[in-house]
């Protein structure tokens, strides 16, 4: 390769939607905003700090000014809860859940749940992640040469698969393929910005993708049924494993005594499998789909991999260095949750702008990460930004993929040691091409995954690199 066609490729910009020239009429954004919410940004979001505007969900203030953005999240958080219209999106199942409560019942929550993500407990979940990274490999070699999968599909699956070894430890006590069909259903349906919803009806207006998500709704309510009653048969008889569910089920406030309602119980269960799987799954989706456009990384991280897959798995996901950097850049082009929101409940300056009581203040993270005058080439996919050296000078608040502050994603380290793992796993006995003819079009359904899959023709490297045996790979003792 010469040096010309290196720095060409170093400057490939990923697919994404053109930002328009001027907001889009009322009727055509609530049908975007149902299609693709990321199609609605414009110029201005990507070149001004804050754009205040009226809009089909009311006035609207679109955030992506660093110092901004830490008043609202970081100083004043007294000020802006979740707002109302996420919580018609989620709906009221999962209303009790970490991610939806407020106040007290959050606070109880998140106190409690604390101790399953220190970074002791995390680093302890590496064993079980390398396992099921090492499952979805043999599978894969079992394949002929040049077979074409799903990428999305089967990073779901593995995602699915360490929950299953970690949080819940003794598994989900149902398929995967039945669980990752169930909950990408909920994402592509119940999950959608509901033109009903932006228009703020009645909760009783039957929405077309809440009716269309039925089944797949009914299977995971039995599915938490059935699981939460194993667990407690379990706990009766005092051999139930430490984790997520048993905490879940045993806390008890230290005041009152009084235990999580069921319905908390529920809300949580099916709050950590959704957020727990599809957001990762979704982040090594992109990684996977951005390396197979970059021959350069590509052979640098199959080089990690070899090197680092080598030494004691706990250690191994902080010396995936180029694995992790990749990570990052494909969370800043395709960042799972594409967008923050919050509701002012006051007045508030931001920006030296006047935001009103009841303003929806929005964070997307779409937009943050390419904007114009916090990122150089923002459209172009350079992993190098995140090596040590570089990295130190993004600014905290312009890079957000796991949100900031006291609501700070509770599985960060969890999804970014999960997914460095698994993508070294990966790339270590694979290389993957992208299906012929096959366009990626980035889709924001509450998470942003590339519409309609991830098709992959999986090619085994020609340098074998030896797998490690998967007993190797449990942990010591
Ligand atoms: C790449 C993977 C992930 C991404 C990009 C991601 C992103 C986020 C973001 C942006 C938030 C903040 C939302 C807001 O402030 O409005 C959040 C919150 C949350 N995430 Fe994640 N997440 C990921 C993985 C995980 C994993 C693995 C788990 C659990 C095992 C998890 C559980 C949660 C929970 C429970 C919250 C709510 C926290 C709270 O409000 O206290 N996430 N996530």
């Amino acid at each position: 390769m010469t040096h010309g066609e290196t720095a060409v490729r170093v400057r490939w910009r990923p697919p994404a939607p053109v930002p328009r020239d001027a907001p889009l009429g009322l009727l055509a954004s609530i049908v975007a905003l149902h299609d693709n919410p990321i199609t609605t940004w414009t110029k201005a979001h990507f070149e001004e700090p804050i754009v205040i505007a009226p809009s089909v969900l009311g006035t609207v203030a679109v955030l992506a000014d660093p110092a901004a953005i830490r008043r609202v999240f970081v100083e004043n958080t007294a000020n802006y809860r979740k707002d109302d219209l996420q919580k018609r999106i989620i709906g009221p199942a999962l209303l009790d859940g970490l991610v939806e409560a407020e106040a007290e019942q959050w606070k109880t929550q998140r106190r409690l749940m604390a101790p399953l993500f220190t970074p002791r407990t995390v680093a302890s979940f590496a064993p079980a992640m390398a396992v099921a990274a090492e499952d979805l490999v043999t599978r894969w070699l079992r394949l002929r040469e040049g077979r074409l999968i799903d990428a999305q599909k089967d990073m779901a699956g593995v995602a699915l698969e360490v929950l299953g070894r970690t949080l819940f430890s003794d598994g989900l006590g149902r398929g995967t393929e039945d669980f990752t069909a169930a909950i990408s259903r909920n994402f592509e349906t119940a999950w959608r910005v509901d033109p009903l919803d932006i228009l703020d009806l009645p909760a009783w207006l039957p929405r077309l993708g809440k009716l269309r998500a039925r089944s797949s709704q009914k299977f995971m309510a039995q599915a938490v049924e059935d699981l939460v009653a194993r667990r407690k048969r379990l706990i009766s008889r005092g051999e139930a494993p430490h984790d997520l569910l048993t905490l879940l089920l045993e806390a008890r406030d230290p005041e009152t005594g009084e235990g999580l309602s069921n319905e908390e119980v529920s809300a949580n269960v099916v709050t950590f499998i959704g957020a727990g799987h599809e957001t990762t799954a979704n982040a090594l989706t992109w990684a996977l789909f951005l390396v197979s456009q970059s021959p350069e990384w590509d052979e640098r991280l199959a080089e990690e991999a070899a090197r680092v897959l080598a030494l004691p798995v706990e250690v191994q996901a902080e010396q995936l260095v180029e694995t992790r950097a990749v990570l990052e850049e494909a969370m800043r082009l395709y960042p799972p949750v594409a967008s923050m929101s919050r509701q002012a409940e006051g007045p508030d300056d931001l920006c030296g702008r006047r935001i009103r009581k009841d303003t929806l203040v929005i964070v997307p993270q779409w937009v943050l990460h390419r904007h114009r005058r916090l990122w150089t080439e923002p459209d172009v996919f350079d992993p190098s930004r995140f090596l040590p050296g570089a990295r130190e000078r993004i600014d905290r608040f312009a890079y957000l993929p796991f949100g900031v502050g006291p609501r700070i994603c509770i599985g960060a380290a969890f999804a970014l040691q999960e997914a460095a793992i698994v993508l070294a796993n990966i790339l270590l006995r694979f290389r993957l091409e992208l299906k012929p003819g096959h366009e990626v079009r980035p889709v924001q359904h509450l998470t942003l995954r590339p519409k309609g899959g991830l098709p992959m023709i999986l090619r085994r490297r020609s340098r074998v690199v030896r797998a490690r045996p998967v007993e190797e790979l449990q942990p010591s003792g």
